[in-house]
Protein backbone atom coordinates (compact mmCIF):
# COMPACT_ATOMS: atom_id res chain seq x y z
CA UNK A 1 0.00 0.00 0.00
CA UNK A 2 2.55 2.38 0.77
CA UNK A 3 4.88 1.32 -2.09
CA UNK A 4 1.91 2.13 -4.31
CA UNK A 5 0.63 5.66 -3.12
CA UNK A 6 4.61 6.47 -3.22
CA UNK A 7 4.72 5.00 -6.70
CA UNK A 8 1.51 6.95 -7.56
CA UNK A 9 2.88 10.47 -5.90
CA UNK A 10 6.46 9.98 -7.65
CA UNK A 11 3.82 9.82 -10.80
CA UNK A 12 2.13 12.87 -10.22
CA UNK A 13 4.96 15.03 -9.19
CA UNK A 14 6.55 14.31 -12.68
CA UNK A 15 3.45 14.72 -14.25
CA UNK A 16 3.90 11.28 -15.91
CA UNK A 17 2.11 10.50 -18.67
CA UNK A 18 3.73 8.63 -21.48
CA UNK A 19 2.71 9.57 -25.07
CA UNK A 20 1.61 6.12 -26.99
CA UNK A 21 3.25 5.71 -30.21
CA UNK A 22 -0.01 6.05 -32.10
CA UNK A 23 -0.57 9.35 -30.88
CA UNK A 24 3.07 10.13 -31.65
CA UNK A 25 2.56 9.19 -35.30
CA UNK A 26 -0.82 11.17 -35.31
CA UNK A 27 1.13 14.37 -34.23
CA UNK A 28 4.04 13.84 -36.45
CA UNK A 29 1.44 13.53 -39.44
CA UNK A 30 -0.67 16.88 -38.25
CA UNK A 31 2.62 18.83 -38.49
CA UNK A 32 3.78 17.33 -41.44
CA UNK A 33 0.20 18.61 -42.96
CA UNK A 34 1.50 21.97 -41.84
CA UNK A 35 4.47 22.27 -44.00
CA UNK A 36 6.62 21.62 -40.56
CA UNK A 37 10.50 20.07 -41.85
CA UNK A 38 12.73 21.07 -39.29
CA UNK A 39 16.52 21.12 -38.93
CA UNK A 40 16.50 20.49 -34.67
CA UNK A 41 14.22 18.63 -32.99
CA UNK A 42 14.17 19.70 -29.16
CA UNK A 43 11.62 16.94 -26.84
CA UNK A 44 12.52 18.91 -23.31
CA UNK A 45 11.12 15.92 -21.26
CA UNK A 46 11.41 12.53 -23.54
CA UNK A 47 10.14 10.09 -21.04
CA UNK A 48 10.60 6.72 -23.32
CA UNK A 49 10.88 9.02 -26.51
CA UNK A 50 7.38 8.08 -28.85
CA UNK A 51 8.20 11.75 -30.24
CA UNK A 52 11.54 10.88 -31.11
CA UNK A 53 11.66 7.72 -32.37
CA UNK A 54 8.79 8.52 -34.95
CA UNK A 55 10.44 12.03 -35.67
CA UNK A 56 13.70 10.75 -36.27
CA UNK A 57 11.93 8.56 -39.18
CA UNK A 58 9.95 10.93 -39.93
CA UNK A 59 11.55 14.38 -41.06
CA UNK A 60 13.61 14.17 -43.71
CA UNK A 61 15.75 17.24 -43.28
CA UNK A 62 16.77 16.65 -39.39
CA UNK A 63 20.05 16.88 -38.27
CA UNK A 64 19.95 16.76 -35.34
CA UNK A 65 17.62 15.69 -32.35
CA UNK A 66 17.97 16.17 -28.52
CA UNK A 67 15.86 14.61 -25.61
CA UNK A 68 15.84 15.67 -22.06
CA UNK A 69 14.36 13.94 -19.00
CA UNK A 70 15.09 14.27 -15.20
CA UNK A 71 14.16 10.60 -15.33
CA UNK A 72 17.34 8.28 -16.05
CA UNK A 73 15.44 5.13 -16.33
CA UNK A 74 13.39 6.42 -19.02
CA UNK A 75 16.34 7.70 -20.91
CA UNK A 76 18.10 4.11 -20.71
CA UNK A 77 14.76 2.61 -22.34
CA UNK A 78 14.66 5.22 -24.95
CA UNK A 79 18.65 4.16 -25.83
CA UNK A 80 17.57 0.70 -26.45
CA UNK A 81 15.48 1.70 -28.71
CA UNK A 82 17.07 4.47 -30.61
CA UNK A 83 19.82 1.66 -31.61
CA UNK A 84 17.18 0.83 -33.96
CA UNK A 85 17.12 3.73 -35.51
CA UNK A 86 18.81 4.42 -38.75
CA UNK A 87 19.46 7.85 -38.55
CA UNK A 88 20.60 6.83 -34.46
CA UNK A 89 23.75 8.95 -34.44
CA UNK A 90 21.98 12.40 -34.76
CA UNK A 91 20.01 11.32 -31.49
CA UNK A 92 21.97 13.52 -27.97
CA UNK A 93 19.98 12.39 -25.33
CA UNK A 94 21.15 13.78 -21.34
CA UNK A 95 19.49 13.54 -17.69
CA UNK A 96 18.79 17.22 -17.41
CA UNK A 97 16.19 19.10 -14.98
CA UNK A 98 13.84 21.01 -17.17
CA UNK A 99 14.19 23.79 -14.64
CA UNK A 100 18.03 24.31 -14.08
CA UNK A 101 18.26 24.34 -18.40
CA UNK A 102 19.49 27.92 -19.94
CA UNK A 103 16.93 27.08 -23.03
CA UNK A 104 17.72 30.20 -24.67
CA UNK A 105 21.82 29.69 -24.73
CA UNK A 106 20.49 25.93 -25.53
CA UNK A 107 17.78 27.06 -28.59
CA UNK A 108 20.84 29.64 -29.93
CA UNK A 109 23.26 27.16 -31.14
CA UNK A 110 20.75 24.69 -33.18
CA UNK A 111 20.47 24.87 -36.90
CA UNK A 112 16.91 26.61 -37.38
CA UNK A 113 13.84 26.15 -38.24
CA UNK A 114 13.75 24.17 -35.10
CA UNK A 115 10.97 22.08 -33.84
CA UNK A 116 10.00 21.72 -30.18
CA UNK A 117 8.08 18.31 -29.60
CA UNK A 118 6.39 16.69 -26.69
CA UNK A 119 4.32 16.03 -23.62
CA UNK A 120 5.20 18.03 -20.46
CA UNK A 121 4.38 16.90 -16.92
CA UNK A 122 0.60 17.26 -16.05
CA UNK A 123 0.44 18.81 -12.64
CA UNK A 124 -0.61 21.87 -11.24
CA UNK A 125 1.66 24.06 -8.53
CA UNK A 126 -1.61 23.49 -6.09
CA UNK A 127 -1.23 19.86 -6.32
CA UNK A 128 2.96 19.80 -6.07
CA UNK A 129 2.00 21.69 -2.97
CA UNK A 130 -0.77 18.71 -1.75
CA UNK A 131 1.64 16.24 -2.35
CA UNK A 132 4.84 17.87 -0.87
CA UNK A 133 6.18 18.00 -4.64
CA UNK A 134 9.76 19.79 -5.04
CA UNK A 135 8.83 19.71 -9.02
CA UNK A 136 8.53 23.54 -9.53
CA UNK A 137 10.49 26.51 -10.93
CA UNK A 138 11.57 28.29 -8.13
CA UNK A 139 9.09 30.99 -6.73
CA UNK A 140 11.73 33.99 -7.67
CA UNK A 141 11.10 32.60 -11.25
CA UNK A 142 7.81 32.65 -11.11
CA UNK A 143 7.32 36.02 -9.77
CA UNK A 144 9.87 37.27 -12.63
CA UNK A 145 8.44 35.87 -15.08
CA UNK A 146 6.57 39.11 -16.59
CA UNK A 147 2.95 38.95 -16.40
CA UNK A 148 2.63 35.01 -15.54
CA UNK A 149 0.87 36.16 -12.08
CA UNK A 150 -2.17 37.95 -14.00
CA UNK A 151 -1.78 35.10 -16.55
CA UNK A 152 -1.95 32.13 -14.08
CA UNK A 153 -3.27 33.10 -10.88
CA UNK A 154 -0.75 33.54 -8.00
CA UNK A 155 -1.75 30.47 -5.79
CA UNK A 156 -2.24 28.14 -8.80
CA UNK A 157 -1.28 27.22 -12.28
CA UNK A 158 -0.21 24.23 -14.67
CA UNK A 159 3.63 23.53 -14.61
CA UNK A 160 3.63 22.73 -18.09
CA UNK A 161 2.37 26.64 -18.93
CA UNK A 162 5.24 28.00 -17.44
CA UNK A 163 7.16 25.30 -19.42
CA UNK A 164 6.07 26.10 -22.31
CA UNK A 165 6.46 30.13 -22.32
CA UNK A 166 10.09 29.54 -20.98
CA UNK A 167 10.61 27.86 -24.29
CA UNK A 168 8.13 30.16 -26.50
CA UNK A 169 10.50 33.12 -24.86
CA UNK A 170 13.89 31.15 -25.40
CA UNK A 171 12.78 30.49 -28.58
CA UNK A 172 12.26 34.25 -28.86
CA UNK A 173 15.21 34.71 -31.64
CA UNK A 174 14.72 31.92 -33.35
CA UNK A 175 12.54 30.50 -36.14
CA UNK A 176 10.70 27.17 -35.73
CA UNK A 177 7.59 25.46 -34.15
CA UNK A 178 6.94 24.48 -31.04
CA UNK A 179 4.07 21.21 -31.13
CA UNK A 180 2.87 20.34 -26.87
CA UNK A 181 0.30 18.01 -25.97
CA UNK A 182 -1.32 20.01 -22.84
CA UNK A 183 -4.74 20.82 -21.52
CA UNK A 184 -7.41 23.03 -23.65
CA UNK A 185 -7.26 25.72 -20.77
CA UNK A 186 -3.08 26.02 -21.02
CA UNK A 187 -3.60 26.49 -24.71
CA UNK A 188 -6.14 28.65 -23.96
CA UNK A 189 -4.19 30.98 -21.32
CA UNK A 190 -0.88 30.02 -23.91
CA UNK A 191 -3.09 32.13 -26.60
CA UNK A 192 -3.88 34.92 -24.32
CA UNK A 193 -0.01 35.39 -23.10
CA UNK A 194 0.74 35.55 -26.69
CA UNK A 195 -1.95 37.90 -27.66
CA UNK A 196 -0.93 40.39 -24.99
CA UNK A 197 3.08 40.47 -25.18
CA UNK A 198 2.84 40.30 -29.11
CA UNK A 199 5.47 37.22 -29.13
CA UNK A 200 6.43 36.17 -32.30
CA UNK A 201 4.06 33.48 -33.29
CA UNK A 202 2.43 33.80 -36.66
CA UNK A 203 0.20 30.72 -36.81
CA UNK A 204 -1.86 29.32 -33.81
CA UNK A 205 -3.55 25.93 -33.80
CA UNK A 206 -5.14 23.86 -31.07
CA UNK A 207 -6.00 20.46 -32.09
CA UNK A 208 -8.16 18.79 -29.63
CA UNK A 209 -6.99 15.10 -28.42
CA UNK A 210 -8.83 12.02 -26.99
CA UNK A 211 -7.12 11.52 -23.84
CA UNK A 212 -9.43 9.02 -22.36
CA UNK A 213 -8.45 7.07 -25.01
CA UNK A 214 -4.83 7.56 -25.40
CA UNK A 215 -3.53 8.48 -21.37
CA UNK A 216 -6.65 6.90 -19.97
CA UNK A 217 -7.32 10.21 -18.39
CA UNK A 218 -10.63 12.54 -18.55
CA UNK A 219 -9.02 15.47 -19.37
CA UNK A 220 -9.59 18.56 -21.89
CA UNK A 221 -6.39 18.26 -24.14
CA UNK A 222 -5.00 18.86 -27.32
CA UNK A 223 -1.86 19.51 -29.86
CA UNK A 224 -1.12 23.23 -29.18
CA UNK A 225 1.29 24.51 -32.42
CA UNK A 226 3.22 27.74 -32.92
CA UNK A 227 4.83 28.67 -35.57
CA UNK A 228 7.37 31.18 -34.63
CA UNK A 229 8.05 33.77 -37.13
CA UNK A 230 9.67 37.07 -36.20
CA UNK A 231 7.85 40.40 -36.23
CA UNK A 232 4.52 38.98 -36.36
CA UNK A 233 2.09 38.04 -33.97
CA UNK A 234 -1.18 36.14 -35.13
CA UNK A 235 -4.64 37.45 -33.53
CA UNK A 236 -6.36 34.16 -33.89
CA UNK A 237 -6.10 30.55 -33.07
CA UNK A 238 -7.42 28.27 -34.89
CA UNK A 239 -9.71 24.94 -32.91
CA UNK A 240 -9.94 21.95 -34.17
CA UNK A 241 -12.70 19.19 -32.95
CA UNK A 242 -9.55 16.41 -33.58
CA UNK A 243 -6.15 16.30 -35.38
CA UNK A 244 -7.06 15.21 -38.38
CA UNK A 245 -10.16 17.39 -38.72
CA UNK A 246 -9.69 18.96 -42.21
CA UNK A 247 -11.36 22.55 -41.08
CA UNK A 248 -11.35 24.36 -37.62
CA UNK A 249 -14.70 24.12 -35.78
CA UNK A 250 -14.18 28.08 -34.26
CA UNK A 251 -11.77 30.97 -34.37
CA UNK A 252 -10.67 31.92 -30.98
CA UNK A 253 -9.38 35.79 -30.72
CA UNK A 254 -9.34 38.37 -27.87
CA UNK A 255 -11.31 41.60 -27.38
CA UNK A 256 -11.28 43.83 -24.62
CA UNK A 257 -8.48 41.39 -22.65
CA UNK A 258 -11.26 38.36 -22.70
CA UNK A 259 -10.73 35.61 -24.62
CA UNK A 260 -13.65 35.16 -27.59
CA UNK A 261 -14.37 31.28 -27.96
CA UNK A 262 -15.74 31.55 -31.32
CA UNK A 263 -15.46 34.61 -33.56
CA UNK A 264 -17.52 34.26 -35.86
CA UNK A 265 -20.42 34.31 -33.76
CA UNK A 266 -19.31 37.66 -31.60
CA UNK A 267 -19.23 39.03 -34.96
CA UNK A 268 -22.77 38.44 -35.69
CA UNK A 269 -24.12 39.31 -32.47
CA UNK A 270 -21.32 42.23 -31.66
CA UNK A 271 -23.82 44.78 -31.31
CA UNK A 272 -24.41 43.51 -28.09
CA UNK A 273 -21.22 43.84 -26.84
CA UNK A 274 -20.72 46.60 -23.97
CA UNK A 275 -20.98 48.27 -20.93
CA UNK A 276 -24.67 47.65 -18.95
CA UNK A 277 -24.81 50.25 -16.23
CA UNK A 278 -26.29 47.43 -13.53
CA UNK A 279 -23.37 45.51 -12.45
CA UNK A 280 -23.35 41.04 -12.38
CA UNK A 281 -22.82 40.55 -8.48
CA UNK A 282 -21.64 36.98 -7.03
CA UNK A 283 -23.54 35.68 -4.03
CA UNK A 284 -22.45 35.52 -0.57
CA UNK A 285 -19.14 33.81 0.19
CA UNK A 286 -19.21 32.99 3.94
CA UNK A 287 -16.57 29.23 4.14
CA UNK A 288 -18.54 28.38 7.08
CA UNK A 289 -21.53 26.40 5.75
CA UNK A 290 -21.95 24.29 9.42
CA UNK A 291 -22.27 27.25 11.23
CA UNK A 292 -23.72 29.66 8.81
CA UNK A 293 -26.81 27.96 6.84
CA UNK A 294 -29.79 26.52 9.13
CA UNK A 295 -32.13 24.38 7.98
CA UNK A 296 -35.78 24.75 9.27
CA UNK A 297 -37.36 22.34 10.41
CA UNK A 298 -40.98 22.97 11.44
CA UNK A 299 -40.56 26.30 13.69
CA UNK A 300 -36.81 25.95 14.90
CA UNK A 301 -33.82 25.49 13.23
CA UNK A 302 -30.96 22.98 12.78
CA UNK A 303 -27.12 23.90 11.48
CA UNK A 304 -24.41 22.08 10.16
CA UNK A 305 -23.36 19.84 13.01
CA UNK A 306 -27.08 18.74 13.80
CA UNK A 307 -27.42 21.31 16.59
CA UNK A 308 -30.36 22.98 17.07
CA UNK A 309 -30.30 27.06 17.20
CA UNK A 310 -32.10 29.51 18.40
CA UNK A 311 -31.41 33.02 16.82
CA UNK A 312 -33.68 35.76 16.03
CA UNK A 313 -35.37 36.63 12.39
CA UNK A 314 -33.07 39.34 11.92
CA UNK A 315 -30.06 38.62 10.05
CA UNK A 316 -31.76 35.18 8.67
CA UNK A 317 -31.69 35.35 4.79
CA UNK A 318 -33.96 32.90 2.29
CA UNK A 319 -30.26 31.14 0.61
CA UNK A 320 -30.64 29.55 -2.56
CA UNK A 321 -27.46 27.23 -4.12
CA UNK A 322 -26.09 27.30 -7.64
CA UNK A 323 -28.01 23.76 -8.06
CA UNK A 324 -30.95 25.35 -7.44
CA UNK A 325 -30.96 27.96 -10.22
CA UNK A 326 -30.03 25.42 -12.22
CA UNK A 327 -32.72 23.59 -11.78
CA UNK A 328 -35.45 26.35 -11.25
CA UNK A 329 -35.92 25.25 -7.59
CA UNK A 330 -36.38 29.52 -6.81
CA UNK A 331 -39.54 30.07 -5.48
CA UNK A 332 -39.23 28.34 -1.43
CA UNK A 333 -35.96 26.58 0.37
CA UNK A 334 -36.02 25.25 3.59
CA UNK A 335 -32.26 26.52 3.73
CA UNK A 336 -31.70 30.38 5.42
CA UNK A 337 -28.42 32.00 5.50
CA UNK A 338 -27.08 34.03 8.18
CA UNK A 339 -26.12 37.43 6.71
CA UNK A 340 -24.45 39.64 9.45
CA UNK A 341 -23.53 42.67 7.47
CA UNK A 342 -24.70 44.94 5.07
CA UNK A 343 -21.32 45.65 3.68
CA UNK A 344 -18.25 44.45 3.13
CA UNK A 345 -16.10 45.38 6.80
CA UNK A 346 -19.31 46.45 8.36
CA UNK A 347 -18.64 46.41 12.20
CA UNK A 348 -20.55 43.67 13.62
CA UNK A 349 -20.49 44.42 17.24
CA UNK A 350 -24.17 45.72 16.74
CA UNK A 351 -25.45 42.38 16.55
CA UNK A 352 -24.91 41.56 20.40
CA UNK A 353 -27.49 44.33 20.49
CA UNK A 354 -29.68 43.86 17.67
CA UNK A 355 -30.02 40.46 17.80
CA UNK A 356 -28.64 38.98 21.17
CA UNK A 357 -29.60 35.09 20.68
CA UNK A 358 -27.57 35.62 17.01
CA UNK A 359 -24.58 37.17 19.13
CA UNK A 360 -24.71 34.69 21.33
CA UNK A 361 -24.80 31.77 18.34
CA UNK A 362 -22.14 33.04 16.34
CA UNK A 363 -19.67 33.83 19.28
CA UNK A 364 -20.07 30.32 20.69
CA UNK A 365 -18.78 29.16 17.31
CA UNK A 366 -16.21 32.06 16.75
CA UNK A 367 -13.73 29.11 16.86
CA UNK A 368 -15.06 28.03 13.52
CA UNK A 369 -15.49 31.35 12.10
CA UNK A 370 -11.90 32.71 13.31
CA UNK A 371 -10.08 29.48 11.62
CA UNK A 372 -11.51 29.62 8.21
CA UNK A 373 -8.21 29.35 5.78
CA UNK A 374 -8.93 32.01 3.50
CA UNK A 375 -6.51 34.96 4.01
CA UNK A 376 -9.47 37.17 3.09
CA UNK A 377 -10.96 37.22 6.72
CA UNK A 378 -7.99 38.24 8.44
CA UNK A 379 -8.13 41.58 10.27
CA UNK A 380 -11.62 41.68 8.97
CA UNK A 381 -14.77 42.12 12.15
CA UNK A 382 -15.63 38.73 13.81
CA UNK A 383 -17.73 36.80 11.34
CA UNK A 384 -17.25 38.60 8.74
CA UNK A 385 -18.78 37.15 5.02
CA UNK A 386 -17.97 38.37 2.01
CA UNK A 387 -20.20 39.63 -1.30
CA UNK A 388 -22.48 41.78 0.53
CA UNK A 389 -23.60 45.10 -0.47
CA UNK A 390 -26.74 46.80 -1.02
CA UNK A 391 -27.28 44.63 -4.20
CA UNK A 392 -27.25 41.63 -1.78
CA UNK A 393 -30.47 43.17 -0.20
CA UNK A 394 -32.57 43.92 -3.18
CA UNK A 395 -36.01 41.87 -3.28
CA UNK A 396 -35.77 41.36 -6.91
CA UNK A 397 -33.14 39.91 -8.91
CA UNK A 398 -32.12 37.55 -11.40
CA UNK A 399 -29.74 34.25 -11.25
CA UNK A 400 -27.54 32.38 -13.09
CA UNK A 401 -24.96 29.43 -11.88
CA UNK A 402 -21.60 29.95 -12.56
CA UNK A 403 -20.74 26.51 -12.14
CA UNK A 404 -23.16 24.63 -14.21
CA UNK A 405 -22.90 24.15 -18.18
CA UNK A 406 -26.04 25.69 -19.24
CA UNK A 407 -27.20 29.39 -19.50
CA UNK A 408 -30.05 29.30 -17.39
CA UNK A 409 -31.21 32.61 -16.29
CA UNK A 410 -33.80 32.75 -13.26
CA UNK A 411 -36.49 35.43 -11.92
CA UNK A 412 -35.91 35.34 -8.61
CA UNK A 413 -38.41 37.33 -6.02
CA UNK A 414 -38.50 37.45 -2.00
CA UNK A 415 -39.38 34.15 -0.47
CA UNK A 416 -41.10 34.91 2.99
CA UNK A 417 -41.41 38.78 2.18
CA UNK A 418 -37.22 38.40 2.80
CA UNK A 419 -34.77 38.83 0.02
CA UNK A 420 -33.09 35.47 -1.15
CA UNK A 421 -29.72 35.61 -1.18
CA UNK A 422 -27.33 33.80 -3.20
CA UNK A 423 -24.28 31.42 -2.65
CA UNK A 424 -21.17 32.65 -4.02
CA UNK A 425 -21.08 30.22 -6.93
CA UNK A 426 -23.79 31.86 -8.32
CA UNK A 427 -24.11 35.54 -9.96
CA UNK A 428 -26.83 37.71 -9.81
CA UNK A 429 -28.19 41.30 -11.25
CA UNK A 430 -29.72 43.13 -8.96
CA UNK A 431 -33.37 44.73 -10.04
CA UNK A 432 -35.21 47.88 -8.25
CA UNK A 433 -38.77 46.02 -9.02
CA UNK A 434 -40.40 43.21 -9.85
CA UNK A 435 -41.21 44.65 -13.75
CA UNK A 436 -37.53 45.53 -13.99
CA UNK A 437 -36.55 42.04 -12.76
CA UNK A 438 -39.04 40.66 -15.51
CA UNK A 439 -38.27 42.98 -18.08
CA UNK A 440 -34.51 42.11 -17.64
CA UNK A 441 -35.29 38.68 -17.75
CA UNK A 442 -37.28 38.10 -21.18
CA UNK A 443 -34.28 40.13 -22.73
CA UNK A 444 -31.45 37.71 -21.04
CA UNK A 445 -33.87 33.95 -21.75
CA UNK A 446 -34.08 35.35 -25.60
CA UNK A 447 -32.30 33.47 -28.00
CA UNK A 448 -29.50 36.29 -28.99
CA UNK A 449 -28.46 36.33 -25.02
CA UNK A 450 -27.18 32.47 -25.46
CA UNK A 451 -25.58 33.42 -29.18
CA UNK A 452 -23.65 36.37 -27.96
CA UNK A 453 -23.00 34.81 -24.37
CA UNK A 454 -22.06 31.22 -25.97
CA UNK A 455 -19.54 32.92 -28.59
CA UNK A 456 -17.66 34.33 -25.12
CA UNK A 457 -18.14 31.30 -22.83
CA UNK A 458 -15.92 28.24 -22.74
CA UNK A 459 -18.15 25.56 -21.84
CA UNK A 460 -15.29 22.77 -20.18
CA UNK A 461 -13.51 25.40 -18.34
CA UNK A 462 -14.20 24.47 -14.45
CA UNK A 463 -16.22 27.80 -13.73
CA UNK A 464 -17.78 28.53 -17.35
CA UNK A 465 -19.90 31.91 -16.56
CA UNK A 466 -17.85 34.37 -14.82
CA UNK A 467 -18.31 38.16 -13.44
CA UNK A 468 -16.42 38.91 -16.45
CA UNK A 469 -18.19 37.64 -19.24
CA UNK A 470 -21.72 38.22 -18.06
CA UNK A 471 -20.48 41.97 -18.18
CA UNK A 472 -20.00 41.93 -21.48
CA UNK A 473 -23.91 42.14 -22.55
CA UNK A 474 -25.10 45.12 -22.82
CA UNK A 475 -28.43 43.84 -22.31
CA UNK A 476 -31.12 46.77 -22.99
CA UNK A 477 -29.52 46.42 -26.62
CA UNK A 478 -31.47 43.14 -27.34
CA UNK A 479 -34.84 45.52 -27.53
CA UNK A 480 -33.09 46.01 -30.69
CA UNK A 481 -33.97 42.84 -31.95
CA UNK A 482 -37.57 41.93 -30.05
CA UNK A 483 -40.53 43.42 -29.47
CA UNK A 484 -42.84 44.39 -26.44
CA UNK A 485 -45.11 41.63 -27.58
CA UNK A 486 -42.55 39.17 -26.99
CA UNK A 487 -41.38 40.65 -23.49
CA UNK A 488 -45.43 40.54 -22.57
CA UNK A 489 -45.73 36.89 -23.90
CA UNK A 490 -42.55 36.22 -21.79
CA UNK A 491 -43.56 37.61 -18.64
CA UNK A 492 -46.75 36.07 -18.63
CA UNK A 493 -45.59 32.55 -19.10
CA UNK A 494 -43.74 32.73 -15.97
CA UNK A 495 -47.49 33.28 -14.49
CA UNK A 496 -46.69 35.81 -11.99
CA UNK A 497 -48.91 38.93 -11.76
CA UNK A 498 -47.48 42.53 -12.96
CA UNK A 499 -48.35 45.67 -14.10
CA UNK A 500 -48.39 45.85 -17.55
CA UNK A 501 -47.77 49.75 -18.05
CA UNK A 502 -44.35 49.34 -16.10
CA UNK A 503 -43.02 47.08 -18.62
CA UNK A 504 -44.17 49.15 -21.49
CA UNK A 505 -42.28 51.86 -19.85
CA UNK A 506 -39.04 50.08 -19.82
CA UNK A 507 -39.82 49.09 -22.96
CA UNK A 508 -39.69 52.71 -24.19
CA UNK A 509 -37.29 53.92 -21.85
CA UNK A 510 -34.34 50.96 -23.06
CA UNK A 511 -35.45 51.18 -26.93
C1 LIG B 1 3.78 13.68 -19.52
S1 LIG B 1 5.31 12.81 -19.47
C2 LIG B 1 5.68 12.84 -21.17
C3 LIG B 1 6.90 12.16 -21.59
C4 LIG B 1 7.22 12.31 -23.07
N1 LIG B 1 7.40 13.71 -23.38
C5 LIG B 1 6.14 11.70 -23.92
O1 LIG B 1 5.53 12.46 -24.68
O2 LIG B 1 5.89 10.53 -23.79
C6 LIG B 1 6.32 14.01 -18.71
C7 LIG B 1 7.77 13.67 -18.62
O3 LIG B 1 8.41 14.76 -18.00
C8 LIG B 1 9.49 14.28 -17.22
N2 LIG B 1 9.79 15.33 -16.24
C9 LIG B 1 9.06 15.70 -15.19
N3 LIG B 1 9.64 16.72 -14.55
C10 LIG B 1 10.78 17.01 -15.23
C11 LIG B 1 11.80 17.98 -15.05
N4 LIG B 1 11.78 18.83 -14.02
N5 LIG B 1 12.81 18.01 -15.94
C12 LIG B 1 12.84 17.15 -16.98
N6 LIG B 1 11.91 16.19 -17.18
C13 LIG B 1 10.88 16.14 -16.32
C14 LIG B 1 8.96 12.99 -16.64
O4 LIG B 1 10.01 12.14 -16.24
C15 LIG B 1 8.15 12.43 -17.83
O5 LIG B 1 8.92 11.59 -18.62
Amino acid sequence: MYVNSRKQNHTKEYGDFQTPSVLAEEVIKNLKGKGISPSSILEPTCGTGAFILVAAENFPDVKKIYGFDINKKYLAILRKNIVKLKKRQMVTLENTDFFQKNWKEFLSQLAKPILIIGNLPWITSSTQGLINGKNLPKKSNIHGFKGLDSLTGKSNFDISEWMILQLLGAMNESTGTLAMLCKVSVARKIFEYIHTHDLPVSSYTIHRIDALTHFEASIDACLLTCIITKGYTTKEAHFFPSLNAPKPSSTLGIIDKLIINDMSTFRETQFLHGKFSVSWRSGVKHDAAQIMILKKDEDSFINGLNKRVIVEDTYLYPHLKSTDLVHNRVDGTHRWLIVPQKSVGEDTKQIRKIAPKTWDYLYRNRALLDNRKSSIYKGKPSFSVFGVGHYTFTNWKIGISGLHKHLNFVFIGPIQNKPVVLDDTSYLLPMESKEEALFFYSLLTHPIASKFLNSIIYWNAKRPISQKILRQLNIPKITQKISLKYILETVESLNIGFDEQKLEGLYQKYT
